[in-house]
């Protein structure tokens, strides 16, 4: 049986606002995956991709998902790039029911203004037609990791959280 679950999905889809609710709700552990690389590399992930490069920062990011992935009872909260190197998702595939959280460039634009600074990939490119093209070339990616989609665009992280719960009840291979 399955006891974690594994949001993925583009940067600003409401992955960290809606796993803390739903570590509230199922009283499982939140654990964050870019937090985790971070404390480990000793620096921040905009300093980990200027300093060392994606390269080096995704070896962290594999790193980091197979040391989680072996654990139980936990919100994975994962990078938007997780989905590219096929390995995180075998290894997470193993214990979580995987959930990818759907929303529109539109929405992303907005919801990742604020803080573009902290996501590198973001930096000069938060614009919706920048984003429309990054999120089509990532799509395929998320589509073929998920065992559930939910929109996020319309609606709050309680809300998206709930339908999750709902759907996590009607998954033969998960335990609450
Ligand atoms: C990335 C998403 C970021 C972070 C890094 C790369 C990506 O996480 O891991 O900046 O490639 O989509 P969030 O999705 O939590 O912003």
């Amino acid at each position: 049986m399955k006891t974690n679950v594994a949001l993925i999905g583009f940067m600003g889809s409401g992955k960290t606002s809606v796993g803390r609710v739903l570590a509230k709700l199922s009283g499982k552990k939140l654990v964050e995956v870019d937090s985790m690389i971070a404390l480990t590399a000793g620096k921040s992930i905009p300093q980990i991709f200027e300093e060392d490069g994606e390269i080096v920062f995704r070896e962290m990011e594999i790193e980091a998902i197979k040391k989680i992935a072996s654990g139980k009872n936990q919100i994975i909260d994962c990078g938007g790039g997780v989905v590219l190197n096929k390995i995180n998702i075998d290894r997470l595939r193993k214990n979580s029911v995987v959930v990818w959280l759907k929303a529109s460039a539109d929405v992303i634009a907005k919801r990742t203004c604020s803080d573009r600074n902290e996501r590198p990939l973001l930096q000069g490119n938060n614009t919706v037609p920048k984003i429309q093209e990054l999120l089509k070339s990532r799509e395929p990616f998320y589509e073929m990791a998920a065992d559930i989609e939910v929109d996020s665009s319309e609606i709050e992280a309680l809300q998206v959280a709930k339908i999750i719960i709902e759907k996590l009840r009607q998954n033969a291979d998960f335990n609450f």
